[in-house]
């Protein structure tokens, strides 16, 4: 997606936080007041900022169609994150963004659509998840693995049911059994092959940790998903997010502005450090 706003893209914007609601004890969504001439698609990021802190990459978790402001959903990490929980509504984040590529939704039309989640990867794939309803009659059957460590850790609970009631076969599953909750059990690639799509034509997009992406891709392929058919973000550190520092360089590319977002074929092709 062209940004159309090119300062935007090396000076940071500062962005109205509307609203900030705390999703489990260390992730919270950020509402900003989108600034004038952003453009963007999911799967793509922006580099968020906060003076004497600094600056990290963020997926942009809602959809433009949809929401009227951007969501970022940012998990506590270290530093700058703990710094950007400290905000409220009234302050203002620096964004500078839309940044990198996007998810090549369109090549999934007419086809069935497996998503897969683990973690906070559930917050990219949500802008994308979310067009998907709203463009439902160009997709075949859509499915969502969602994985997460324990019931507390599930993020937009209430949101995934909507997904349910919009047509989505949803499977919601924790890593280990417990009493309290009433979904699923195990890792999410337990989970994969008991999905009723076709895995010969369908398309599936996952975010989560690398091991869980690994392990997912692999079994995709094993039951016949074609390696162009399976989409995956990759995470770098990064500093510029525009191509020009090389903290994100891996293998002939740059994920900053050749991805985040790959496909199995693109990641086996170039040999790139797996996700
Ligand atoms: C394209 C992209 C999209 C992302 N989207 C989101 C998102 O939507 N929500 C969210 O909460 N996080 C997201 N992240 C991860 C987020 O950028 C890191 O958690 C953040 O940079 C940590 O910064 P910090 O200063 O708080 O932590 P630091 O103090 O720098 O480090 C804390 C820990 O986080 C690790 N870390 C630092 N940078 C990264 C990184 N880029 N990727 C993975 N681990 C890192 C460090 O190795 C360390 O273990 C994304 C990363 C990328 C590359
Ligand atoms: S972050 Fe600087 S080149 Fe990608």
């Amino acid at each position: 997606m062209k940004n159309k706003n090119k300062k935007g893209l090396y000076l940071p914007v500062d962005a109205k936080i509307n609203d900030v609601i705390d999703l489990t004890p260390d992730v919270k969504l950020y509402k900003l007041r989108k600034p004038q001439s952003f453009f963007y698609s999911p799967g793509q990021f922006v580099m968020a900022s906060i003076w004497g802190a600094g600056e990290v990459p963020i997926s942009i978790t809602s959809t433009s169609e949809i929401h009227q402001d951007i969501e970022l959903c940012i998990r506590k990490a270290g530093f700058v994150t703990s710094a950007l929980h400290r905000l409220n509504p009234g302050d203002s984040i620096g964004i500078r963004g839309p940044l990198g590529n996007r998810f090549p939704f369109e090549d999934a039309y007419g086809k069935d659509v497996l998503f897969i989640a683990g973690g906070i990867g559930i917050a990219p794939l949500r802008s994308l998840i979310n067009l998907v309803i709203e463009k439902r009659k160009n997709f075949g059957k859509i499915a969502l693995i969602y994985g997460s460590k324990t019931p507390t850790e599930v993020l937009f609970m209430p949101e995934t049911q909507n997904w349910k009631e919009n047509g989505i076969d949803l499977t919601l599953t924790i890593d280990v059994e417990c009493k309290e909750w009433e979904c699923s059990f195990g890792l999410v690639t337990e989970h994969i092959n008991r999905q009723s799509i076709s895995f010969e034509s369908g398309y599936a997009f996952i975010c989560g940790p690398h091991v869980m992406i690994n392990a997912a891709m692999h079994d995709l392929s094993l039951l016949g998903m074609p390696a162009e058919n399976i989409i995956t973000t990759i995470e770098a550190h990064m500093k510029c997010g525009v191509g020009k520092c090389g903290h994100c360089y891996s293998d002939g590319r740059y994920v900053c502005t050749d991805g985040p977002v790959f496909s199995y074929a693109e990641i086996r092709e170039f040999g790139m450090a797996s996700p």
